[in-house]
């Protein structure tokens, strides 16, 4: 079964709206032709450029995909500054990053409400990149697959099979998010192994073998041939690197 990638591009809390504007319009630019064939881009810009960048990919027909990096699991209600999957759906956003480790550690988002948003993200028919990763504390101790393998199974609890087989998963070893660390590439596909063996257990070879994962932990250019290169890397979670355009096409590049 051939695995389509996907390379995201989570920007974080950085640039404004008109830099969005500036930052996509290079990205397409510079990227050249032909490379984007067999892969496909996701840009996820803070909240407040959303509908910029949508009106820029829609009204150019660019060839990106819409994102979002984070959104509450319920509809509506009293929950003062949290944005609703519905209205996420509403722009045309395709895919929603959740669990990321930045909400985890700093915002306090529990594996129980990772798994309330991969459900509402789905509920839109959007589709979750489920990130999951380890301390370096937690990876000196040996406890890599035990901490990783937790944060699927509570992730995806009560999750179809079909609607696991659509989603996207990252791997993101905490210690290499910005830090310029980044994991060798069998230490990475070994991890990424192993979490498409959780699923095939939980969900089935089929389930298994379509699920996206992703590796995110300081992908640049220059390390991205040797992560994609790997059988269950399916793509790439980048942070800084996305912010500037020559670096994020060059990853893309490597993407196939
Ligand atoms: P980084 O971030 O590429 O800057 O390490 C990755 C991420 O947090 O998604």
């Amino acid at each position: 079964m051939t695995r389509t990638p996907l390379i995201s591009g989570n920007w974080k809390m950085n640039l404004n709206h008109f830099e969005a504007i500036q930052t996509v319009q290079k990205l397409h630019y510079v990227i050249p032709k032909g490379a984007m064939d067999d892969v496909e881009v996701s840009i996820h810009p803070p909240f407040t450029d959303i509908r910029s960048i949508q009106t820029l990919i829609e009204s150019e027909d660019l060839d990106f995909s819409l994102g979002a990096q984070h959104c509450h699991f319920e509809d509506t209600g009293a929950f003062t500054g949290e944005v609703s999957p519905a209205f996420l759906a509403k722009l045309n956003t395709r895919y929603v990053i959740c669990g990321h480790s930045e909400r985890r550690e700093v915002f306090g988002e529990t594996d129980e409400m990772v798994n309330a948003k991969v459900k509402a993200i789905l509920k839109y028919e959007m589709t979750p990149i489920m990130c999951c990763g380890e301390t370096l504390q937690e990876r000196e101790a040996g406890e890599t697959e035990s901490k990783v393998l937790g944060q699927i199974e509570a992730g995806l609890a009560g999750v179809s099979n079909e609607q696991i087989a659509s989603l996207v998963i990252a791997y993101e070893p905490i210690w290499a998010i910005g830090t310029g660390k980044t994991a060798t590439a069998d230490d990475a596909q070994t991890v990424c192994a192993a979490i498409r063996a959780k699923v095939r257990s939980m969900a089935g070879d089929e389930t298994a073998e379509s699920v996206r994962i992703q590796y995110g932990g300081s992908v640049k250019g220059g390390n991205a041939p040797e992560l994609m290169s790997q059988p269950d890397i399916d793509g790439a979670l980048v942070g800084g690197a996305s912010l500037d355009p020559d670096e994020f096409a060059s990853i893309i590049q490597f993407g196939r």
